[in-house]
């Protein structure tokens, strides 16, 4: 029976190894050899690595792969991507160079608007907390001057402050909703130290307001930070082409395109479908958010959130046949950063946004976005054509393999027979133990 520990962060990180070796794993030494055998060999790395966060024990891979040859807006980019699951990357590329021959991907930024929230509880009359905040606007914006200077130099900073009333949802429930420019920064620490500034002049304004009751001038903050549904940091990438050059395993182009246009309307109309379809995307779009440093359940949360804006869970992509035209295309809020967080300090990081060309966070959005449609193409391919199996088989061949143990040799021969052979678990153990019996 494991028991609580007392100080675990002060542990050393040999002590905290040994603690969790020795109370909750069945061979304490093999899980201590594991552990360190994935520690970095260069101690300035490891030190990094270990200070991103708190109890580090270890670090944990995920593959660096790149995915070449996507044209967007006429620039050609090698695209990073950080995941585990076989194929994806092997898709990405693909699909880049599918629509490499045909004109490449076109993307436009739609806006850049970031958003955060001072949550509040006021109870008194409402008429008065409207013509409070027209005296607060100002001294809200005023109050944290020292903060948004260099970001105000850039060209960025606060774009608006609005007063929102929530009292039907929640007795005395209202909001200062603010949204902002951050630029090149995520500006996550930007936004909430704003946020934190604008709940303490929001109190202490109350406090002298001579229009409130002592009882309206108690206002409670409840919370104050930003939000990661950012409907307006928006972005859109889309391909097209004349159906005849969309001619597919045999299948002619305007099949082809009846039958991509159908599942995108499919995944439009039924949530079930829609969650897949757009996990699809989510897997081009997490791999690069996660190669370039950025935070990924933001990313997530947002996307999400913006494909049910409409009342239901629906694609993020959409498809549209007009004029013998076959048009694909994308539109995702990502609020991303190439500045500040993670960008200038993880090594792979800084090596991933230097293949990128050194993007700005616009470029980065369009970037992202691409890779998103592009997963969304490859997956949706191989879904009204042949199936999906066939190819993610074949890529997850070495996977099981390795779990069988295989040689190199092995490995070797059984990619080469299972060109041509079906892969499925039976049939790799079988014809695995047909080579070992030789
Ligand atoms: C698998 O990771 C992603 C797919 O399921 C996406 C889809 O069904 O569109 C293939």
């Amino acid at each position: 029976m494991n028991t609580p520990v007392e100080g675990f962060s002060k542990l050393t990180k040999a002590e905290k190894i040994e603690w969790i070796a020795r109370n909750y794993t069945k061979d304490p030494d093999a899980s201590k050899q594991l552990l360190e055998r994935y520690w970095n060999p260069e101690e300035q790395v490891q030190k990094l690595h270990d200070e991103f966060i708190e109890n580090t024990l270890s670090n944990y891979y995920l593959p660096f792969a790149i995915a070449p040859n996507f044209l967007i807006n006429e620039k050609l980019y090698a695209i990073p991507m950080a995941i585990e699951e076989s194929s994806v990357v092997a898709a990405a590329s693909k699909a880049a160079k599918f629509w490499l021959n045909r004109g490449g991907f076109k993307t436009t930024v739609l806006g850049t608007e970031k958003v955060g929230q001072v949550h509040f509880i006021y109870s008194g009359n409402p008429n008065k907390l409207d013509s409070f905040f027209q005296n607060l606007k100002p001294a809200l914006i005023k109050s944290v001057s020292s903060i948004t200077q260099n970001m105000e130099k850039r060209g960025g900073g606060i774009k608006d402050i609005q007063l929102r009333n929530f009292d039907e949802k929640i007795p005395g429930y209202h909001q200062l909703h603010c949204t902002f420019e951050t630029l090149d920064a995520m500006g996550a620490n930007f936004i909430n130290s704003c946020l934190e500034q604008f709940a303490k002049t929001l109190q202490e304004q109350a406090q002298s307001y001579p229009e409130f009751t002592s009882e309206e001038k108690q206002i409670e903050v409840v919370m104050s930070i930003l939000s990661n549904y950012v409907p307006n940091c928006l972005v859109k990438a889309e391909v097209s082409c004349h159906i005849s050059n969309l001619k597919e395993e045999g299948i002619p182009g305007e099949v082809f395109a009846r039958k991509m246009k159908r599942a995108v309307d499919i995944a439009k109309a039924e949530p079930y479908r829609a969650v897949t379809h757009n996990k699809g995307i989510m897997n081009g779009i997490d791999a690069v958010v996660l190669a370039t440093g950025n935070d990924f359940r933001a990313v997530e949360a947002g996307i999400h959130a913006y494909a049910a804006k409409d009342g239901q869970y629906s694609s993020l992509t959409n498809a549209h046949i007009e004029d013998d035209i076959f048009k694909f295309w994308i539109e995702v809020p990502l609020a991303l950063g190439t500045v500040g967080g993670l960008t200038s300090l993880h090594p792979l990081v800084k090596l991933a946004l230097e293949i990128l060309q050194e993007p700005t966070a616009k470029e980065l959005m369009q970037i992202v976005a691409v890779a998103g449609l592009a997963q969304n193409f490859a997956a949706l391919r191989s879904l009204v054509t042949t199936g999906i199996q066939k190819g993610h088989m074949k890529m997850h061949l070495l996977n099981m393999l390795n779990q069988m143990g295989a040689t190199e040799s092995e490995k070797k021969q059984l990619v080469t027979y299972f060109k041509d052979h079906t892969v499925t678990n039976a049939s790799v153990k079988e014809a695995l133990e047909r080579i070992q019996s030789r």
